[in-house]
């Protein structure tokens, strides 16, 4: 199988901020990295579900690697100073090789919270999994991660250890949006797959 990339695309999210929507390459390092600094401590706690003060040159490496089916990623920018900003990150790695299911993360810079941009950006890694053979996302969160948990009940999501520090989500995600719930986030998400057109092979 062949990964299937998806076109690059711009939108508006809340307070009228424009954002670009493309795949993650191995030249985002140095704003994978910025990204990283802007994040808050807690932010980076609940990314990382433990204190981290820098990423690793390997790090920088993986989060930025070329897509596969196996492993990808979607990021969002803006642009501030003549320069891309980056706004918020997502990726989802396959649990194992032929699995349907994939270990997924959501990330977005704390001065941007709360604008939709994490649900856009789920919707379209939605997309991009379902195009590349997942069937299920499965996130590891916080338990005290009350935007994430909310973000993935809300859109099917299913929580296996609840009362634990760290709570297993599973979410089933699918090729036909109208599958999702009908709610807020379940429109988003039908809103990020009407943007994201899948490039031909
Ligand atoms: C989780 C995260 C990605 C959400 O990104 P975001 O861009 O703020 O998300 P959105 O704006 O799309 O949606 C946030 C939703 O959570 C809700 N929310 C925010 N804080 C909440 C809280 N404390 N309790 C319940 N819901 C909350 C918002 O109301 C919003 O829902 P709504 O649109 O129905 O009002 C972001 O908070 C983040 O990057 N956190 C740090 C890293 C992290 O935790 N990643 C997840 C690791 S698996």
């Amino acid at each position: 199988m062949t990964y299937r990339p998806f076109r690059p695309f711009d939108t508006k999210v809340k307070e009228g901020l424009q954002v670009t929507v493309r795949d993650v390459v191995p030249d985002d390092g140095d704003l994978i990295e910025l990204g990283f600094d802007r994040l808050s401590k807690r932010s980076r706690f609940f990314r990382f579900m433990a204190s981290k003060s820098r990423l690793s040159d390997a790090e920088i490496d993986l989060f930025s690697a070329l897509n596969t089916v196996d492993h990808a990623a979607v990021g969002a920018l803006c642009m501030g100073d003549d320069k891309p900003q980056p706004v918020g990150i997502a990726r989802y790695v396959r649990t194992s090789a032929e699995s349907h299911s994939a270990e997924i993360s959501v990330t977005v810079v704390d001065a941007f919270h709360n604008r939709g941009i994490g649900t856009l950006l789920l919707g379209v890694l939605a997309k991009m999994a379902c195009a590349n053979g997942i069937s299920e996302f499965l996130a590891l969160v916080d338990s005290e991660n009350a935007a994430m948990r909310h973000l993935l009940l809300e859109l099917g999501g299913t929580e296996e250890t609840p009362d634990e520090l760290e709570v297993s989500i599973h979410v089933p995600i699918y090729q036909d949006p109208t599958n999702y719930p009908d709610n807020k986030v379940g429109a988003y998400v039908r809103r990020a797959y009407s943007y994201a057109k899948l490039s031909d092979r």
